[in-house]
């Protein structure tokens, strides 16, 4: 089952994600997805508003299904394998990638994806997405996304913890966006 806020920020109830995940969706304005990989085929358990304005869809739309549906019906090329690698990777903790996706009304655009797994009980049970258009029409300055991201991220580190969830991952590679889309510019 859906819950929607206000602001329309979804969450699927039965997913029992610690309240201080779902306030910080509801405050941030990058856009925000979490999956559930303990399910099969990895469904979207929550996403928020600044989600559904990137991509067009409803909440109801993307709700409990893989964020995979953002892929031209041709598929995004050989980045989708390397994604499928990090997921599947036990020593990978946080990554980014630069996606080729489609908004629902048939927009293409090169989505920067990033994934950032979460622990509970030792187990990676939850991977928490972040996207950025990157060819958007006034989209926000690259950097002051990363450091938006950053401070998002730090502070769902910090509360998930008092829930007995981990975020895993340095952090490292939030800073690099800015290159990350020199690089597939030149691509
Ligand atoms: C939290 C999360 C967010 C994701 N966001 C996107 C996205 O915005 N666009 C996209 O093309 N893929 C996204 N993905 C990746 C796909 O869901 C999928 O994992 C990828 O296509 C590789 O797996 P597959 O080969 O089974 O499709 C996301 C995955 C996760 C776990």
């Amino acid at each position: 089952m859906c819950a929607y806020s206000r602001s329309m920020t979804a969450f699927d109830e039965s997913a029992a994600l610690p309240q201080d995940i779902i306030d910080m969706f509801a405050r941030s304005g990058v856009a925000l997805t979490i999956a559930d990989c303990t399910r099969p085929d990895s469904p979207l358990v929550g996403v928020n508003q600044a989600f559904l304005d990137l991509s067009g869809y409803p909440a109801e739309a993307v709700i409990g299904r893989n964020c995979r549906f953002l892929q031209p019906q041709e598929g995004p090329g050989p980045v989708r394998r390397r994604m499928r690698q990090f997921l599947r990777s036990p020593e990978q903790y946080d990554e980014k990638f630069v996606v080729p996706n489609v908004t629902r009304d048939g927009q293409p655009f090169l989505n920067l994806v990033y994934m950032a797994k979460l622990a509970r009980g030792g187990e990676t049970t939850h991977v928490l997405g972040s996207q950025f258009a990157i060819d958007a029409p006034g989209r926000l300055d690259p950097a002051l996304y990363d450091r938006a991201l950053s401070e998002d991220l730090r502070q769902i580190d910090v509360r998930a913890r008092d829930a007995g969830w981990t975020l895993l991952g340095s952090f490292n590679v939030l800073a690099s966006s800015h290159s990350i889309i020199a690089r597939a510019r030149m691509d």
